[in-house]
């Protein structure tokens, strides 16, 4: 019986052992495998994360660090105070790095890719922060891909600060504006480098596109492109946008010089345009060939208008300018070469206006009073160096984007649309479309009771050294 009850009970501790060590191995093996699963499905092993400045007052950077399925990634995100603006960044960089295709499996025994995201502020204040973000993927096979962002955000909202916000009511003009910019200067890259500007990519460039932007500093912005792989920066004196950011978050966030509206300045010649609705028609860069059929067609319905004549095209077609002038039109001087005078010397800016006038006097008896500088960019120096010369700067209250477009139902369409009583309307008579429609307009103008009148009639007397941009 003592034995038999040893027996029993030797046969129940090797019963309990076997258990045990099954239970052991079993929790052995499910332990294992979910480390190993643990360590393939989520990337939390080797997590560091640590914060470090970013030389802005602020702003910090939060650093995360991992290694997972053969990649290792090294990701800073900006701490800026403002949760708004963090999450705003930290979800472009999620997004981006879960758009990169899964590492190939048969590439495994290579080195290890990166993956990083980093960001660089390029200015910040109280009011606002503008950072770049971007996002690079180093592949020990094939090319590195690289994906970039850019954005200002106001600071105390965290919201983004859009170009269409900055230009306010005059979004539509100012990012048509940073288009033609944005165009001359990839024309002047491609002349550069002695390449054709491949005009169907231009044409893939849109104003309603152009969504966000960077401050430098107060006086400058500055837009980053990816255009068919070409990286393009684009930096913009906002004198060159001012008459698009007379609003108050552009003043907040930039320096602007005033635009003086004429209104109280101006001394009309007779008081007919404020008895009456009048509305200025001018048109820049000619004389040029449809000029004289143009005349004709003011001429037949008894319309004035303006004409900001380019120097070298009085030198061709000095006639022209004549004839304008003995039928009633006013000419204004609009530079001898067409260049920007905001990035001129002094000297070459000086002989840009006064050759203009002497070729304009020699071809017509009489000095201009107006200039539309190109672009309509100008400066406080450009504004007083034309002040000087007894000259006042007349831009316009309507653009109708003819040089855009080039589609006579569009620019008809738009003049009718905007037209308002002391309006000046800019357009081109080199633009074969504006001169093509320019009957229709007049003939409409008219039905609805404007006067068609020169600048002389409008504005008369103005002050030397002011802008004027409608009656
Ligand atoms: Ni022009």
């Amino acid at each position: 019986m003592k034995h038999a009850r040893l027996k029993h009970r030797w046969h129940f501790h090797l019963r309990l052992i076997t258990a045990v060590f099954v239970l052991i191995v079993t929790l052995s093996v499910a332990g294992l495998s979910l480390y190993y699963v643990d360590r393939r499905q989520t990337p939390q092993i080797d997590t560091r994360e640590y914060r470090r400045h970013s030389g802005y007052r602020g702003i910090s950077t939060r650093v995360v660090q991992y290694s997972d399925a053969g990649r290792h990634y090294y990701l800073e995100y900006p701490r800026t105070g403002n949760d708004n603006i963090d999450r705003a960044v930290a979800r472009w960089i999620d997004d981006a790095h879960e758009l990169i295709p899964q590492r190939d499996p048969a590439l495994e025994h290579l080195a290890p890719e990166s993956v990083y995201a980093s960001y660089m502020v390029r200015s910040a204040s109280t009011e606002h922060i503008s950072l770049i973000s971007q996002l690079a993927v180093d592949r020990d096979t094939g090319t590195p891909t690289r994906q970039t962002s850019y954005w200002t955000f106001d600071r105390r909202s965290g919201q983004v600060i859009t170009l269409e916000q900055l230009f306010g009511d005059k979004s539509v003009d100012g990012r048509e504006r940073v288009v033609l910019y944005l165009r001359q200067a990839l024309a002047d890259q491609a002349k550069s480098r002695g390449r054709a500007l491949d005009e169907r990519a231009l044409a893939t460039i849109h104003a309603a596109d152009m969504r966000n932007f960077l401050i430098v500093d107060r006086n400058t912005i500055e837009f980053d492109y990816d255009l068919w792989g070409i990286d393009t920066t684009l930096r913009l004196d906002t004198d060159r946008l001012q008459l698009y950011l007379q609003n108050n978050l552009a003043r907040r966030l930039l320096d602007i010089t005033p635009v003086v509206t004429s209104r109280a300045t101006a001394s009309p010649t007779s008081d007919r345009c404020i008895r009456t609705r009048c509305i200025a028609l001018t048109f820049d860069d000619g004389p040029g060939p449809y000029t004289s059929h143009l005349l004709d067609v003011l001429r037949d319905r008894g319309a004035h208008a303006s004409f900001f004549v380019v120097g070298n095209n009085v030198q061709l077609r000095s006639s022209l300018v004549k004839r304008a002038v003995s039928e009633g039109h006013t000419i204004g001087n609009h530079s001898l070469t067409h260049t920007s005078f905001t990035t001129m010397r002094p000297e070459r800016l000086h002989h840009e206006i006064s050759e203009t006038n002497t070729l304009i006097q020699r071809a017509t008896g009489g000095q201009p009073r107006y200039i539309r500088p190109p672009y309509g960019a100008v400066d406080a120096d450009v504004v007083r160096t034309i002040g000087e010369q007894g000259m006042s700067v007349v831009l316009w209250s309507i653009d109708t984007r003819d040089w855009a477009d080039r589609d006579a139902d569009t620019i008809y369409r738009r003049v009718i649309a905007s037209a308002r009583p002391g309006g000046i309307v800019i357009m081109h008579d080199i633009q074969p479309t504006t001169v093509a429609t320019i009957a229709r307009i007049v003939d409409r103008l008219q039905a609805q009771g404007y006067n068609l009148v020169s600048l002389d009639e409008m504005l008369g007397d103005t002050e030397a050294g002011k802008i004027y941009t409608s009656l």
